[in-house]
């Protein structure tokens, strides 16, 4: 049996909580062969929330899970974690402005981003998924001067699997058939979910499908607003298929993807001409515990308006909150 890895959840009492917890538990995450000690954090109210959660995680039983720390320290929380998800995030309130949205997350990640820094192990591999997501993860990443950048990233396997979807559905073929998918950029409306490069056995998605209006009216705004139109239907934000892309992205970097494009958010390092300073949503591939940049692709006039556009939004993420870096 192999030794047991520490996992933090953060808000881990909410509705992503729930829907990841038990999944890790069950080995969906990092292997039907790995046990795992679950270190869950989140705000002294949600303790006793969080009780019930583990007791829950207790009735299942699972042979895999081999402990669990339950805290409002993210000191606590992030002792020896070897995988942090950054799940719990302050929600825009009423009247909040989108700076607002940014300070208060700000104070969140510099604080978790310390803790990481002070006590997680020295390879640990973060996911941000509170949202604004990649800024989150960037403030965390500044806020870790010991850790490796590399070891931060943001989710935006949500809008990749979405993307997926969509295409599935337009081509009539099955998902796991699609290969060299790419989302660019920033967790949010101005993502650029990009299938000039997409596969379905061997064929071209672009030319399968064979229409710009299509893919600019529709594909687009369907992927990019897909969170916003489950928050009106559900009348609650999206969770279930979170925590689906949040397994979906650990599992991949911790497992690899099998040569198949996953697209992470991660630190920029001015290719494909989006300078350092943001986390960006780029096609990677997996192998090693190791994610790698799909290099060399051409960036077309339509693709290069659209990288620039959810570019300069991070841009202006970052701005908001330059000044805790003094
Ligand atoms: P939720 O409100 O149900 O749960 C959030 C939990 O985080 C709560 O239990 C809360 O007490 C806790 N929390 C708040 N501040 C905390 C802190 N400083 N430390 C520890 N815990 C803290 O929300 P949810 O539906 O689970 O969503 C969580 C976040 O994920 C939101 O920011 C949401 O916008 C985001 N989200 C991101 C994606 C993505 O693709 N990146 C998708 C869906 C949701
Ligand atoms: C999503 O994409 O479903 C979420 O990021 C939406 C949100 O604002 O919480």
């Amino acid at each position: 049996m192999k030794a047991p890895v520490r996992v933090a959840v953060t808000g881990a009492a909410g509705q992503i909580g729930y829907s990841l917890l038990f999944r890790i538990a069950s080995g969906e995450m990092l292997g039907k062969d790995q046990p795992v000690i679950l270190h869950l954090l989140d705000l002294p109210q949600a303790q006793t929330a969080l009780k019930g959660v583990m007791m829950e995680l207790e009735d299942c039983a699972f042979p895999l899970l081999a402990g669990m720390v339950a805290t409002d320290d993210p000191n606590v929380a992030f002792k020896d974690v070897k995988v942090a998800l950054l799940v719990g995030a302050r929600p825009r309130s009423k009247g909040m402005e989108r700076k607002d949205l940014l300070e208060a997350n700000g104070a969140i990640f510099t604080v978790q981003g310390k803790a990481l820094n002070d006590h997680a192990a020295r390879d640990v591999k973060v996911l941000v998924v509170g949202n604004p997501a990649n800024t989150n993860a960037w403030i965390a990443m500044k806020s870790a001067p010991d850790l490796d950048p590399k070891n931060f990233t943001a989710m935006l396997r949500l809008d990749h699997n979405r993307a997926l979807s969509q295409i599935a559905a337009k081509t009539g073929k099955p998902v796991a058939a699609i290969e060299k998918l790419a989302v660019w950029g920033n967790h949010s409306p101005t993502m650029y979910a990009d299938y000039r490069f997409a596969t379905i056995d061997g064929q071209s998605v672009k030319t399968l499908i064979n229409d710009d209006v299509w893919n600019r009216d529709v594909f687009l705004p369907t992927v990019g607003k897909r969170g916003a139109a489950i928050i009106e239907a559900r009348g609650l934000s999206s969770a279930a298929s979170a925590a689906n892309a949040a397994i979906d992205h650990i599992h991949d970097w911790v497992l690899g993807s099998n040569g198949k494009w996953v697209t992470m958010g991660v630190p920029s390092d001015g290719s494909y001409g989006i300078p350092e300073g943001v986390m960006y949503g780029v096609p990677v591939v997996c192998e090693n515990g190791e994610y790698k940049r799909v290099e060399g692709l051409e960036i077309d006039a339509f693709s290069r308006e659209r990288m620039d556009l959810t570019l300069a939004e991070l841009e202006e993420e970052r701005a908001a909150i330059a000044h805790l870096f003094g």
